[in-house]
């Protein structure tokens, strides 16, 4: 069977990683969650001086993105790719809100996003790779093969990630959630630079009123047309 690219783009938590994690296993393809590498620039940005969550320093992370090296290693436990950063793993530290509240910023720098798609572009040279991301179906792979893009309306949206934190036993509140949700939808289809939009060719899929298992048969029957 030939190999693929995979592109799944939509708005925050609209269940694209578990759908790409999922297709990406049954298939035997590679997955890579491009939203990990954008909170990953942005732990570092707070973690070095650069960003505070009012002023980012753009020239300093102009000088280091060349530094900063994000890959991905699977985690035997989770049978999942955990996100590293140069070498240091930070799968956890880049899901907090506080994570989540500032991403939105530094991915709208066009340094920051020509850094992550090289990037990108590589890890899919071989094909046989499932990314999710906003900018993957537009930007990162505009001829792959299969392009969705997902939606859900905000509030299914900020209860699916409300449920999430909390089985993880993380504090969460939902007013904050649905309010930061709103806020990087915004921030992602207003931007300059490979705004959030659907491809013209990406199959619309809205999940709001969807179960996971109704969501898979969907996946996989457009799978199995493109393969
Ligand atoms: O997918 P996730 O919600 O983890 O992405 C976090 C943020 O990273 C998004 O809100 C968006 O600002 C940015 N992002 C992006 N382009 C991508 C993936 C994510 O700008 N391809």
């Amino acid at each position: 069977m030939k190999k693929i690219v995979i592109a799944i783009d939509g708005f925050s938590s609209c269940g694209k990683s578990t759908m790409a994690k999922d297709l990406a296993r049954e298939v035997g393809y590679i997955y890579i969650d491009s939203g990990a590498m954008y909170r990953a620039v942005t732990l570092y940005s707070m973690e070095n001086g650069i960003f505070n969550g009012d002023v980012i320093d753009t020239e300093k992370l102009r000088n280091e993105i060349k530094n900063i090296h994000i890959s991905f290693r699977l985690n035997p436990e989770t049978g999942r790719p955990d996100t590293y950063l140069n070498g240091v793993n930070v799968e956890n530290r880049i899901r907090t809100m506080e994570v989540s509240s500032k991403v939105s910023p530094i991915s709208a720098l066009d340094f920051v996003r020509e850094a992550m798609v090289a990037q990108q572009q590589a890890m899919g040279k071989e094909k046989g790779i499932v990314m999710d991301g906003r900018d993957i179906g537009t930007t990162v792979f505009p001829d792959a093969e299969l392009k969705i893009f997902v939606t859900a309306t905000p509030e299914i949206r900020a209860q699916r990630r409300y449920d999430e934190l909390k089985a993880k036993g993380q504090e969460a509140s939902f007013d904050e959630i649905l309010e930061n949700v709103k806020q990087r939808d915004y921030i992602d289809q207003n931007r300059d630079v490979s705004p959030l939009r659907k491809a013209d060719d990406a199959l619309l899929l809205d999940n709001t009123d969807l179960t996971i298992e109704q969501q898979k048969g969907w996946l996989f029957e457009h799978f199995n047309k493109v393969n």
